[in-house]
């Protein structure tokens, strides 16, 4: 237990956010029932829907209300194809990110069947990494602009923030978890080859921070060459730390090592020393290929209830989900990119099942 409120914010969004947070939202009232835990959850209407409805994207008091008086946030997805510049999502989802601080976006890549690892001759004990993301700063910040725009000679520009201040405590925050969880290595990935004063920036912070946590070893890789070892041999990563975009893109490959998005979980939070609110999510989009059809896993989003409920400060309950989650897998009780013959309900279903029994 921690002082955090224990009010959550339960944010669907878009397309199968909605499906997905349907079976979170019963993970969290089982928690409720069985557990007594004094959870309130509060449901927003906020998303795609709602912006063409009437233009809300965030409102103000909503996001103080998050700020002030809520423990998490669980969100679904963001992403509508008939909101083509997503105009919705940057305020709500990098709205909240940013404007909460959330600077460390931590993304577990741990395989919970053998059945989920798609290389050749490896197994589930192969892949069980974190990716800490930096998720405040980098190509994200939406600083730039353009020029002489629709025209030939058009220049569009986004620039790279990187701050000293934001890459030292996102690179400690990775030897901080690589410290409490007796992680032997922290792999810093950047293009410091092409991208020379931002990788000088994060190397010389790597290296300076490296020294504080002498028992750790810090370990360099371009990221083009840390995707290629990602998939040769992924055993050899245990924590990895990189920027805002370069995360983004290793976090869906890394999802691929261990069953895909419908798998993949996350937790956005300010890694202080104080608990502040934290934002949950799946990995995954809104996944418009798939939305309204009943075939989104909902694993991922239940997993990330896993990691908001230790966030809470419920320590134990991500390794009771996680086993929960993995019984589905082994028995095929899931759905059918990971090997099942459910639907999102039923695997929902099975999963409320077995955890009223663990719990
Ligand atoms: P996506 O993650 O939505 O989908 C990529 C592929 O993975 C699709 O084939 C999809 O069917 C599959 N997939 C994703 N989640 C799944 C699940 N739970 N179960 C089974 N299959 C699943 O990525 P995209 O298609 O590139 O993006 C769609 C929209 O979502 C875009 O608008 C994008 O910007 C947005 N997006 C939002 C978030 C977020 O809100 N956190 C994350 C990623 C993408
Ligand atoms: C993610 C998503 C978002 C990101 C998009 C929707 C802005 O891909 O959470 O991984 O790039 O951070
Ligand atoms: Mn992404």
């Amino acid at each position: 237990m921690n002082g955090l409120p224990r009010k959550i914010a339960l944010l669907p969004g878009d397309g199968i956010g909605n499906e997905v947070v349907a079976v979170g939202r019963k993970v969290l009232e089982l928690y409720q029932e069985r557990r007594s835990l004094p959870l309130e959850l509060w449901d927003l209407d906020l998303g795609a829907e709602r912006y063409l409805r009437d233009g809300t994207t965030l409102p103000q008091e909503i996001f103080e209300e998050i700020r002030d008086r809520c423990g998490a946030v669980l969100l679904g997805a963001l992403g509508d194809p008939r909101v083509p510049n997503l105009e919705h999502a940057r305020d709500i989802l990098l709205g909240l990110r940013f404007r909460l601080d959330l600077f460390a976006n931590i993304r577990p890549c741990k395989a919970l069947d053998d059945r989920l690892v798609p290389l050749k001759g490896k197994g589930a004990s192969d892949v069980d990494f974190v990716v800490f993301r930096e998720n405040t700063e980098g190509i994200y910040v939406n600083v730039g602009g353009n020029f002489k725009k629709g025209t030939p000679d058009e220049i569009a520009i986004n620039e790279d923030i990187n701050t000293r201040k934001g890459v030292e405590r996102i690179l400690r925050a990775a030897f901080e978890h690589a410290k409490l969880h007796g992680k032997r290595t922290v792999h810093m990935a950047d293009k410091s080859n092409a991208m020379r004063q931002s990788g000088d920036l994060w190397q010389r912070a790597f290296a300076e921070v490296g020294k504080e946590y002498p028992e750790i070893a810090g370990k360099h890789a371009y990221v083009d060459a840390l995707c290629l070892y990602l998939v040769q041999d992924p055993k050899r990563f245990e924590v990895i730390v990189t920027n805002n975009l370069f995360g983004d893109i290793v976090t869906d490959l890394a999802a691929a090592l261990h069953g895909g998005l419908g798998v993949a979980c996350s937790a956005s939070i300010h890694a202080g020393k104080t608990p502040k609110v934290g934002l949950f999510e799946p990995v995954h989009g809104s996944a418009p290929d798939i939305a309204g059809k009943d075939l989104a896993n909902p694993l991922a989003c239940v997993l990330t209830v896993g990691l908001l409920l230790e966030h809470l400060g419920y320590a134990g309950e991500l390794a009771r989900i996680e086993g929960v989650v993995a019984e589905a897998l082994r028995t095929g009780n899931c759905t059918r990119e990971v090997g099942g013959t459910l639907g999102c309900a039923a695997t929902g279903a099975f999963v409320i099942e077995q955890l009223r029994r663990a719990l």
